[in-house]
């Protein structure tokens, strides 16, 4: 599987691991940035560049990491058909795949330690969407963007 990571200023080294780490599992890894620690960015402009990746079928799910994971998920939320959740832990990370067919996790480099995150991705990336009732549920969400796109 493809996998976009992207990050602000602030979780440069974590994504980096992270990449590492999915990497050696077997995931394709692709980096939309950022890249230098050093250098202030705005996390929408991440966001926007990974959930817009999936959108285009560059890559099948993202990660994106910010301070809080917060900013950079919102940014990935207004793409049309993104569906990114923050989660700080496993359980929520497997839930939202198993029941809200998100494509995108998102989590805070100031907020979960190095191998806790790697947990949450393991969670994330271990889960298969269940379907059925929650289909129609995420098919609701679906409708409510529709509204306001027209
Ligand atoms: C950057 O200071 C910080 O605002 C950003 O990383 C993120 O936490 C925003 O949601």
């Amino acid at each position: 599987m493809k996998v976009g990571f992207g990050c602000d200023h602030t979780a440069i080294d974590l994504k980096k691991e992270l990449m590492e780490y999915m990497t050696e599992k077997g995931y394709e890894c692709v980096d939309y940035g950022a890249y230098d620690a050093k250098v202030r960015v705005d996390y929408p402009d991440q966001g926007q560049k990974v959930a817009e990746a999936i959108i285009a079928g560059e890559v099948e799910k993202g990660v994106l990491i910010c301070g809080t994971g917060i900013g950079i998920s919102l940014a990935a939320n207004k793409v049309p058909g993104i569906r990114a959740a923050v989660c700080s832990e496993p359980y929520s990370a497997e839930m939202t795949v198993r029941h809200n067919n998100a494509q995108i996790i998102a989590f805070g480099a100031r907020v979960v330690g190095n191998e806790l995150a790697k947990k949450i991705l393991d969670a994330f990336f271990g889960a298969t969407f269940e379907g059925g009732r929650h289909a129609e549920r995420v098919q609701k969400i679906c409708n409510i963007e529709a509204k306001y796109n027209k």
